[in-house]
């Protein structure tokens, strides 16, 4: 109902104001929170931008806190933010020992939470996320969209990247119109908000064998929106945050411009590399960028991505044009 999402909302509002409070009022936050953010060299600034939080190591601080507050069991359960084991009436905290990522609506309401271990090699999740509720639908969500939108627009581009601090770095370094996912594979739904802003996207995801498979499925969901896409591929083993890391605003400003390929080039790069020369394998990779080319609805744009193709390949437009007629065939 509007009244619950209302408190829903409100309660969010408190407990963003408790994590915050929780990394720049308290000692456990200066010595664990903020050391950590420094560690990974985000400026104050920005972590005051993106309301960066700290949540304490106590089983039950924020649910405590939440009860002295007048807030309830139920509606603390449903933000996710406490959870009750069976049908006990004392909860304790799903964000424990954690630095803290609320993420906000487009308009700017916090919707939920990432929180991340301090350490890497424990044995718990790396990040963990609120769950699904009446105000936080993770498929509707792009994290970093409330603080992009107006650089997407005046860049009329949207750079997508997978994590929290890769937006979270890249805008430090001066790379703003930069949302992400968070992990789970792109949804129309996101695509449709990236698409309010802008018709450009240039996919960022992490060098390794999950990232280039992810582009792949991105590039033909935003096609499939009437959207130009490009993909910008990292280093083996680097994505958007470690590579900043490593370089200064310029040099990573120089690297985008020059690297930002189109989605044809991209994945030619990509399948040329496994088909050594095999005819088998080289038709079935064109037959892939092909696939990709047939979810364009626009003619125009169309036909020039098969003459680029052509060239690229080196096959002709003909051949290209009538594997293109058999799978749009198909596809009706
Ligand atoms: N993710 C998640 N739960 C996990 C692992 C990842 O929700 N257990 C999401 C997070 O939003 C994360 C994104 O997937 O930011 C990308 O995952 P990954 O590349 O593994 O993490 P990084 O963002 O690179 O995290 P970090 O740099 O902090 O190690
Ligand atoms: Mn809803
Ligand atoms: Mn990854
Ligand atoms: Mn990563
Ligand atoms: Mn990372």
């Amino acid at each position: 109902t509007q009244l619950n999402k209302e408190s829903l909302y409100q309660l969010s509002e408190v407990a963003n104001e408790y994590y915050q409070n929780q990394l720049w009022n308290t000692e456990e936050g200066a010595n664990i929170g903020i050391s950590y953010f420094r560690e990974r060299s985000i400026r104050d600034d920005i972590i005051k931008q993106f309301q960066l939080g700290y949540s304490p190591k106590d089983w039950a601080a924020f649910t405590d806190f939440a009860f002295n507050k007048g807030y309830k069991k139920e509606i603390l359960e449903q933000s996710g933010l406490a959870i009750f084991k069976e049908s006990s009436d004392q909860g304790f905290d799903r964000f424990r020992e954690r630095v803290i990522f609320p993420i906000h609506s487009f308009s700017g309401r916090v919707l939920g939470f990432g929180g991340r271990v301090l350490q890497n090699n424990v044995k718990t999740a790396k990040y963990i996320n609120s769950p699904e509720s009446e105000i936080y639908h993770k498929s509707q969500i792009l994290y970093g969209l409330f603080q992009a939108k107006s650089f997407i627009i005046k860049e009329d581009n949207c750079f997508l990247v997978e994590g929290y601090m890769d937006v979270i770095s890249l805008y430090q370094n001066g790379i703003k119109n930069v949302v992400a996912s968070s992990g789970t594979s792109l949804t129309v739904e996101q695509i449709r908000l990236i698409k309010r802003l802008t018709n450009n996207i240039t996919v960022l995801y992490d060098g390794d064998q999950a990232g280039i498979k992810a582009s792949f499925r991105s590039i033909d969901m935003i096609l499939n929106q009437e959207m130009n896409v490009k993909v910008l591929r990292f280093p083996e083993g680097e994505d958007p945050d470690s590579f900043a890391g490593k370089h200064t605003a310029d040099e990573i400003k120089i690297f985008f411009k020059e690297n930002s390929k189109d989605f044809i080039q991209f994945k030619t790069d990509v399948l040329l590399k496994e088909t050594k020369g095999d005819p088998i394998k080289k038709a079935s990779l064109i037959r892939d960028i092909v696939g990709s080319i047939a979810l364009i609805k626009n003619l125009i744009q169309k036909e020039i991505y098969i003459k680029e193709c052509s060239r690229i390949l080196d096959i002709s437009e003909q051949v290209l044009f009538s594997e293109l007629a058999q799978l749009t065939q198909q596809n009706v």
